[in-house]
């Protein structure tokens, strides 16, 4: 599967919803996930993230690892979002500051 990681917190772009053929993404008040359950790694989505944020779980970088579980943890939570709807207000802010998993509301 592929994997939405840190970077996407507080950031949300959403470009990476309008490419995808099977609709797997799901939203979350600051973040998105992949449903694991329904990626179909065509891998597409990747350079759509302005924050380049998604990766294939195989490529995670160490320290991303645990998005496994978030991401498939949250899946559930989350709802389906198919059309592109615009980053939140600061996201170029956001974009590449560390340590924002402990922004992640659920
Ligand atoms: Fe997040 Fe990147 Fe999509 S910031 S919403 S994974 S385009």
């Amino acid at each position: 599967t592929h994997v939405v990681t840190e970077n996407c917190i507080k950031c949300k772009y959403t470009d990476c919803v309008d490419v995808c053929p099977v609709d797997c993404f799901r939203e979350g008040p600051n973040f998105l996930v992949i449903d694991p359950d329904e990626c179909i790694d065509c891998a597409v989505c990747i350079p759509e993230c302005p924050a380049e944020a998604i990766f294939a779980e195989e490529d995670l970088p160490a320290d991303q690892l645990p998005y496994i579980k978030i991401n498939a943890d949250l899946t559930p939570k989350f709802k389906s979002i198919t059309k592109r709807k615009g980053a939140l207000p600061d996201a170029d802010e956001w974009n590449g500051k560390p340590d924002k998993l402990q922004y992640l509301e659920k």
